[in-house]
């Protein structure tokens, strides 16, 4: 199939927040050790940036320049980089393998792959208040970021995920442990460009409802891919949901009913976009997450 105005979009941006990830995350090394190279195996050169690709469209729509864009797209990056690197550990989901590589725990050891993590995450901050943009924007995406990674977000998430192994759930408590465990950081990705340009609340408002739409159809088809693909084209363990008895859309409702509940999701998030805005890269990237293999 040949390649999309928007597959252009994609690749292009994919190398720039690449790009500003190579820039800010510290080369070299410390005297003893591998931390840095440990934050930089994690960091750059792989996964597929949807939420930096989100970034970029979001402040696209709002008409911000890329360099501010590139600040929200790189933070979100590293939060959800080291949010990756602690997942697989063995304290938590066990697992040898990530973006086609082996973890970073297996790479590194325990203790250099928990700092790494550790270092990444006020890493995203430092480089969202290097923001070119007014200092109630930086404090305000600043706190947004931080609300996105902690208890009500992020981390609380991963807490429910791990408290409710082998536990039934129901679709309400399902959604919320997913609107914290990922949705936040697409919520983020997307608001960020936004709160650092000081768009007014409307916009926020549509913005929000767009990425906790999209936020929830990314997990719900991470949920079906996990069961359904296979560990070479996922470049992570295929089948560790249900080995671990984890509570999932695909456990709960079935792999049909979940691929029909994303597409219906996927239109709830388009609606959701205000017309006087140049939506156009968000909508194909809403489209694009229902409509992944990998
Ligand atoms: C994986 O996220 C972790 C979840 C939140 C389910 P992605 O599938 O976006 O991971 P990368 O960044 O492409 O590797
Ligand atoms: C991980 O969810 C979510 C975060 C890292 C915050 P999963 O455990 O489902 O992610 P994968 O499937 O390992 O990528
Ligand atoms: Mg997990
Ligand atoms: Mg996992
Ligand atoms: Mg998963």
């Amino acid at each position: 199939m040949a390649n999309t105005g928007f597959d252009h979009w994609a690749i292009a941006h994919r190398y720039r927040v690449e790009v500003a990830l190579v820039r800010w995350t510290p080369a070299g090394e410390l005297t003893t050790g591998r931390l840095l190279e440990a934050m930089r195996y994690s960091a750059l050169g792989g996964g597929k940036r949807l939420r930096a690709l989100l970034a970029y469209a979001s402040a696209e729509a709002i008409g911000a320049t890329a360099d501010l864009a590139d600040h929200a797209a790189a933070a979100v990056e590293m939060i959800h980089a080291y949010s990756l690197i602690h997942d697989d550990m063995p304290c938590m989901d066990n697992d040898a393998l990530r973006r086609g590589k082996p973890t970073s725990h297996v790479v590194f050891g325990e203790a250099t792959a928990m700092l790494a993590g550790d270092a990444l995450q006020p890493l995203a901050f430092a480089v969202l208040l290097g923001a070119p943009a007014s200092a109630s924007g930086v404090v305000a995406a600043s706190h947004q970021l931080a609300e996105a990674s902690g208890a009500y977000g992020m981390a609380g998430g991963q807490a429910i995920d791990l408290a409710n192994v082998g536990q039934p759930m129901t679709l309400a408590a399902l959604e919320e442990m997913h609107a914290m465990k990922t949705g936040a950081m697409f919520e983020a990705a997307v608001l960020l460009p936004a709160l650092l340009a000081e768009e007014d609340e409307a916009t926020l408002t549509a913005l929000t409802a767009y990425a906790q739409k999209i936020g929830l159809t990314f997990q719900v088809v991470d949920d079906v891919l996990d069961a359904t693909a296979d560990s070479a084209t996922l470049g992570k363990t295929a089948g560790k949901d249900a080995a671990n008895d984890k509570p999932t859309f695909v456990s709960l409702m079935g792999i049909d009913a979940a691929i029909a509940y994303a597409h219906r999701l996927t239109t709830e998030a388009i609606t959701a976009l205000p017309e006087h805005l140049n939506t156009t890269n968000l909508t194909q990237l809403a489209r694009s997450m229902a409509e992944r293999t990998a």
